[in-house]
């Protein structure tokens, strides 16, 4: 099945669900947890640094590896995703021997057996739709993403069958609705929310960076830069959140002027910029009450690259909160 794939040595490597259950089914013979990472491939730092803190909680580690289909819209790029199964095996055996125990790269057929539209109003089947959570923000320019994810993980949750499961902090919105659905279908699984991780410059590690030429990477710098100016501005005791949106937006408005003065053949566009609610990710239009905390998070269009990220401002256990 995994032709040309060179499986490192200690590494399980399964295809089908069936099989990835049995060696499942085993460990809970032998009163060993299981920590679960899951992943769309095309691996990087953030990514590893959930197995790692995975492995410090479970006995074993597992992940997935899949494009999943449901959270793409018509006009996104689920044909161009980046899938490099083998550096992505090479990275994890990097880690060292005993770090990941399996990885399941299931077909989107088993995955989907009634098949699956991108096109929701043509699909058929079972999907997992977290309301009051999932139309803001991202859910804005991305209506059907949660939807798509929330289904795909409710699937693999049932699949892996982890004791815990670890996702990203960067992605905060898919984090706010996991940890919703987790509670609401009563998933006997514990969730972990891991920091963000960055590039020494600051820029979050995303396998969508890939995409970006050098002269974006430059600019892609402007998202990590906002929102550290909007924390310093936090710190310093400026609460008002209109006012420390404009000085974001502001740095995001000057990089888009420099990149049409150099007549560059691309854009720097702010999506939203946002302060949130950690407890519902409603907007906070007034002050931020310190003993609430809140999320500031934004996309940024960086050519045709939709860059997010996020940092959380007096929510002192994120993994409580969102
Ligand atoms: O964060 C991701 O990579 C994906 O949204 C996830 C959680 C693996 C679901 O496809």
């Amino acid at each position: 099945m995994f032709a040309n794939i060179k499986i490192p040595p200690g590494i399980r490597l399964f295809n089908k669900i069936a099989d990835f259950r049995a060696w499942r089914r085993q460990l809970l013979l032998d009163r060993q947890t299981l920590g679960y990472v899951p992943t769309m491939g095309a691996l990087h730092k953030g990514h590893l640094a959930l197995v790692t803190s995975a492995k410090d909680k479970c006995d074993h580690v597992a992940l997935t590896i899949f494009v999943n289909p449901a959270q793409f819209s018509p006009t996104e790029d689920l044909a161009t995703y980046p899938r490099t199964l083998q550096n992505d095996l090479d990275q994890l055996a990097a880690l060292g021997p005993g770090i990941t125990s399996a990885v399941l790269v299931p077909s989107v057929k088993e995955m989907y057996p009634g098949g699956i539209e991108l096109d929701v109003s043509k699909q058929k089947g079972t999907f997992v739709e977290v309301k009051g959570l999932s139309h803001q923000l991202e859910g804005i320019t991305r209506p059907h993403f949660f939807r798509g994810v929330a289904t795909v993980v409710s699937k693999f949750l049932n699949i892996v069958q982890p004791e815990q499961v670890f996702f990203g902090q960067k992605d905060v919105q898919q984090c706010a609705v996991i940890k919703a659905m987790i509670r609401d279908l009563h998933f006997p699984v514990k969730m972990n929310i891991c920091p963000t991780v960055r590039e020494k410059d600051g820029l979050a590690m995303s396998s969508r960076n890939a995409y970006l030429t050098p002269d974006q990477r430059k600019y892609a710098l402007v998202v990590h830069k906002a929102l550290s100016t909007i924390e310093s501005l936090y710190h310093s005791g400026q609460h008002h959140a209109p006012s420390l949106i404009d000085a974001g937006a502001a740095l995001i408005e000057q990089a888009r002027q420099q990149v049409q003065k150099e007549n560059l053949d691309w854009e720097v566009k702010l999506d939203y910029l946002s302060i949130n609610s950690p407890e519902d990710l409603s907007t906070i239009s007034g002050t931020i009450d310190q003993q609430e905390g809140c999320i500031v998070s934004t996309a940024v269009f960086v050519g045709k690259t939709r860059l997010i990220d996020n940092l959380l401002l007096d929510v002192s256990d994120s993994a409580q909160k969102i």
